[in-house]
């Protein structure tokens, strides 16, 4: 374990398996489609990478880059830092975050995206702190739900660091 953190919450084993069983719901969930994945960076990189791995269907992938912190505290508006190549109007979207914390993040991409006239719109992701949220948010895949703490590793960061571990970990007090 790295030594700035104060425990592992999900080993990369416990990933491994849960990121593949969304890969095969989404499978089952979209039989016959063509999807258009979108990642938003650069939380989702490694999540998005290991489960595009293991969906058995036609699939595009493109990126957003999105910015909404100001400070530590989520602001709810949304800069769009960097946009879609393609356009995803008749498509059927999977939005891939990291994390879902007060959910005005997502909440925000999804009603901008929504404007763009996909045929379906899900979100997908990783991690889930429900006792943070502010706005509804339907969240279809989701792999773990964790506690109100700080995480960073596989693709989550503190200052850019820890996005290259391959588990999820609790930053030490001392370090924040
Ligand atoms: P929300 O708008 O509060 O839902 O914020 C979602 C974004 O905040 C995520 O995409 C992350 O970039 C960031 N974030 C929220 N919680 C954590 C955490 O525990 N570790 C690292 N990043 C986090």
């Amino acid at each position: 374990m790295h030594k700035n953190l104060s425990e592992i919450l999900i080993t990369k084993e416990q990933i491994d398996k849960r990121v593949k069983e969304l890969a095969a719901e989404i499978s089952l969930d979209y039989q016959g489609k063509d999807i258009v994945f979108i990642g938003v960076l650069k939380g989702c990189f490694l999540f998005l990478s290991d489960l595009v791995k293991n969906v058995r269907l036609n699939t595009n992938i493109d990126f957003m880059m999105i910015s909404s912190y100001e400070g530590k505290q989520s602001t709810g508006i949304v800069r769009i830092l960097l946009d879609l190549k393609n356009s995803i109007d008749g498509r059927d979207v999977i939005v891939v975050e990291d994390i879902v914390d007060t959910g005005l993040t997502i909440n925000y991409l999804l009603k901008a995206l929504k404007t763009r006239k996909p045929k379906s719109i899900e979100v997908c992701s990783l991690l889930n702190k429900p006792t943070c949220r502010k706005v509804n948010v339907n969240i279809k895949y989701r792999g773990f739900d964790i506690p109100d703490k700080f995480v960073v590793g596989y693709g989550l960061d503190y200052n850019e660091y820890y996005r290259n571990l391959p588990y999820v970990g609790v930053l030490k007090d001392e370090v924040i």
